[in-house]
């Protein structure tokens, strides 16, 4: 089993490119598609994708759907809808902490190994890029420190800054 951290990894990468079991999909809780990483899966995943999300009925916040990877590498998508950032108090922490656990949720009920994640809600939702990176890194660790058959968790980031702020609490983490 590969040890704790380098389980754990942050590629400037389009998330629509990866060939992995599940690419998670930042979605709104109509599942119908949408702009930024939702629009660039559903483009490469092809129609199919937005017919077979249409048969799920929509997703509440906080909460992930999976679906086939239709024509993209990755096996499964992954879908969860992340919460609006509005200041703070409104239980955005959890709501996102929900989404990386459900997500998590699922890939181990599916008995999938590998998983890339976009950051999610900090785009067109507005949530903080740093907080939302250590949530996202806080609930994996959590997760992979209880479950050795998840062989690789990838942060697909899409900017340069959201790149770093993703190593450097990586390797915090993995300091100790
Ligand atoms: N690969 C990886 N990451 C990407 C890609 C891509 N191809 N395209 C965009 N991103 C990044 C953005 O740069 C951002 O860092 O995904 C992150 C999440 O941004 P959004 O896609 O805007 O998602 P989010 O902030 O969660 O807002 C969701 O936007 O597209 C709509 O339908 C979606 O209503 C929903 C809302």
């Amino acid at each position: 089993m590969e040890s704790g951290m380098k389980r754990i990894q942050c590629e400037l990468v389009d998330i629509t490119t990866l060939d992995v079991d599940a690419i998670v999909n930042a979605a709104n809780s109509s599942l119908l598609g949408g702009g930024g990483v939702d629009g660039a899966i559903h483009r490469a995943a092809g129609r199919g994708l937005v017919d077979e999300c249409r048969t799920i009925g929509g997703c509440p916040t906080g909460e992930a759907r999976i679906t086939s990877g239709h024509n993209l590498l990755a096996r499964y998508v992954i879908h969860t809808v992340g919460p609006i950032w509005s200041g703070g108090d409104r239980k955005e922490a959890e709501l996102l902490a929900a989404c990386y656990a459900s997500c998590f949720q699922l890939l181990q009920d599916c008995q999938l190994q590998t998983i890339a994640f976009p950051a999610i809600s900090t785009g067109v939702y507005g949530f903080p890029k740093k907080q939302a990176a250590s949530i996202a890194v806080r609930e994996t660790i959590k997760v992979l420190s209880a479950n050795d058959s998840i062989s690789l968790v990838l942060f697909a980031a899409f900017e340069a800054e959201t790149t770093q702020i993703y190593r450097r609490l990586i390797a915090d983490e993995a300091g100790g």
